[in-house]
């Protein structure tokens, strides 16, 4: 068999929904079973948080085409300005696949281009503001008992139509109408959007945070993405991948594509095709979330880090911490608080923490000792 044929079913690119999703399927039921429930549902306003390549924005997209199989359509954008317009345009397009036709639409004294998403280009300016234009759309929706889901991700504080959209998703909520919204982001962008009092109603939504993924999930996940794909992986390839993984999705990911390119034309993957696609991973993740995480760290969350170096185990507490910097249990707390929001830190309770990003350890130490 010419294996080599063969594609590689990896997907190690950011937004890219893998064949298999390893673990999240807690957040992925609680979430569906809020499409099903509909209004009142408190996952219908959820927020998915993590770090650079946990999969925040693979699962906003899984979860959108799960929402299109249970009576919504979806509008997806990202936080940028523009955002609202956007919004109404991805919601058009999708109403217009449950739009009558042209007769009855007159009867209802609406025209046609105002609805059609397609003639979108060429009709006239629509009538009123942003809530006006999104109501008589939802509206339509409504119609067919079809509710809209917002999908945002990327979201961030510093752009005004967060707080437009927030508002006036409020308003849609107290009139009653099929809507939802779905939001990711990284952690330190999440919080200070919390923080921020103008959007103080997203305190309420659901918080999901994508954190490691368990060990058993990844194994799972990569024997059938391998298996998927038409060749087969031993137990102990499998534990060596799992163990590089750290049950980190994009990790997965890397780790799978380069050890599937090692010997391509080879029915099995071996212990040693892992091996050297572990040493490729470890190089692209190095390049695509390392140094951008590392850049954004400032000196005191380096030396908070550097101080975490010695610990051999992996996990460090934060008495011993704060006693290599030489810092009272406040300073200690504030900057844990600071590198956990950055998706840089756990927290294991009983005052343990440990670097929460696979290889960042040793890049750490690389770059600092
Ligand atoms: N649950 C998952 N299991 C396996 N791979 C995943 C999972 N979620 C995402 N991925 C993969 O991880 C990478 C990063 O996903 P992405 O959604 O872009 O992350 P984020 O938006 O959090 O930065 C992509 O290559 C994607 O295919
Ligand atoms: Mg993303």
């Amino acid at each position: 068999m010419e294996a080599g044929c063969v594609p590689n079913p990896f997907t190690p690119t950011f937004g890219q929904i893998p064949p298999f999703m390893a673990g999240r399927s807690e957040v992925i039921g609680e979430v569906v079973r809020a499409f099903d429930r509909g209004m009142g549902d408190p996952n219908l306003v959820s927020l998915l948080v993590g770090a650079r390549g946990a999969g925040k924005t693979a699962l906003l997209t899984y979860l959108a085409e799960e929402a299109l199989s249970r009576g919504w359509v979806t509008a997806s954008v990202s936080a940028v300005p523009g955002m609202l317009e956007d919004i109404e345009e991805r919601a058009l397009v999708a109403a217009g696949e449950f739009v009558e036709t042209p007769d009855r639409m007159r009867l209802r004294g609406i025209s046609v281009g105002q609805l059609l998403g397609i003639e979108w280009d060429t009709r006239e300016a629509p009538a009123g503001n942003w809530r006006t234009r999104m109501g008589v759309i939802l509206d339509m929706l409504a119609e067919h008992d079809v509710g809209l889901v917002i999908v945002v991700d990327e979201v961030r504080v510093d752009l005004e139509e967060m707080v437009q959209l927030a508002s006036v998703y409020q308003h849609f909520v107290r009139e009653g109408r099929k809507v939802a919204l779905l939001m990711a982001g990284l952690p330190s962008k999440v919080s200070a959007l919390l923080r921020d009092d103008s959007v103080s109603f997203l305190r309420r939504s659901s918080y999901h945070y994508l954190g490691r993924v368990d060990d058993y999930a990844v194994l799972d996940a990569l024997r059938k993405t391998v298996e998927a794909g038409g060749r087969s992986i031993g137990s102990a390839a499998l534990d060596e991948a799992v163990r590089a993984i750290e049950g980190f999705p994009y990790m997965m990911q890397l780790v799978g594509y380069r050890m599937w390119d090692v010997s391509p034309d080879d029915r099995e993957i071996s212990v040693e095709d892992v091996l050297r696609g572990i040493g490729y991973a470890e190089h692209d993740i190095e390049r695509k979330i390392l140094e951008t995480t590392f850049r954004e760290l400032s000196r005191g969350d380096l030396r908070f880090l550097a101080a975490m170096l010695e610990d051999e185990g992996g996990e460090s507490s934060t008495v011993d911490i704060g006693r290599r910097l030489g810092k009272k249990g406040n300073y200690v707390s504030q900057y844990k608080r600071r590198l956990m929001a950055q998706g840089v830190l756990e927290d294991h309770g009983h005052g343990m923490v440990s670097i929460g990003i696979p290889r960042f350890r040793d890049y750490l130490r690389r770059r600092l000792l």
